[in-house]
């Protein structure tokens, strides 16, 4: 299954050679998509293509040599609009920040706010966060960030969340001893699940916030649906999680 492509936005954005990785790898459906029992990761099947090769051959365990440094590696899960990346790699030039993002329109903006800043410590995966074992080898990252991703709030989607235990098993492989998942959202419901999901997948939780804005944590940079969800006056939840089965 391929999203459909908006004509000029993909031209446009893989025209910044330096800054951007095309992954978005074709991929197979199952028959039976109905088979709630798997994760949708477990589910799809990267096709191998031209995409697939070089994701494989030049980039899956070299980011490292990539960013031409052995500085950490930060990613952002469905960066969107690049506001946080993008400030998060102009405040700290000794980390190296990957934004992995599905949706060409956005995704462009965020690599045209990369160049206004001539930053040389990002880039930019145009792919699915379900492939993001095509895109790492393990212990390659030093921390994964998801803001406000898609809450699915129907239970029986609740295997597409970012925080359901598949995907935490797949971020487990990909950070390193001293890896830690950073996550904020608006949803409260989605936090709850997040919550429990992440505890009962021995991960620990701390530093939980229920009200960002009026907590301790003053070195906050904000996302695009942040500012958008802060100016409505809605908190603002977040939590840190570090894995307690890798010593
Ligand atoms: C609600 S927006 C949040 C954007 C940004 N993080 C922010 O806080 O402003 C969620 C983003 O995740 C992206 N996204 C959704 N599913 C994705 C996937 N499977 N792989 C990569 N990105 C995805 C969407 O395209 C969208 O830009």
């Amino acid at each position: 299954m391929r999203r459909r492509k908006i004509k000029g936005a993909d031209e446009k954005l893989l025209s910044y050679k330096h800054y951007i990785v095309n992954g978005m790898i074709d991929q197979k459906l199952p028959e039976d998509e109905s088979n709630d029992s798997k994760s949708l990761f477990d589910n799809r099947v990267a096709v191998e293509n031209e995409i697939y090769n070089t994701l494989i051959d030049n980039y899956r365990g070299n980011w490292n040599n990539i960013f031409k440094n052995n500085n950490p590696i930060h990613i952002e899960v469905g960066t969107g609009r690049g506001q946080f990346i993008t400030t998060l790699a102009e405040q700290n030039p000794n980390i190296n920040y990957i934004a992995l993002e599905i949706k060409e329109e956005v995704l462009l903006r965020a690599v045209e706010k990369a160049d206004d800043l001539k930053l040389s410590n990002i880039a930019f995966i145009w792919g699915n966060v379900e492939f993001f074992d095509l895109y790492f080898s393990d212990k390659e990252l030093s921390r994964i960030y998801i803001n406000f991703c898609d809450p699915w709030p129907k239970k029986r989607c609740a295997k597409r969340r970012l925080t359901y235990s598949s995907f935490l098993e797949l971020y487990r492989k990909k950070l390193n001893d001293n890896g830690d998942i950073n996550f904020k959202t608006d949803n409260k419901d989605l936090f709850e699940f997040s919550l429990n999901e992440i505890s009962s997948n021995d991960w620990m939780l701390r530093n939980i916030s229920l009200d960002l804005a009026n907590s301790d944590f003053k070195e906050n940079i904000t996302t695009e649906y942040e500012d958008k969800f802060m100016n409505l006056g809605q908190a603002i939840y977040r939590l840190e999680a570090i894995d307690i089965r890798r010593k």
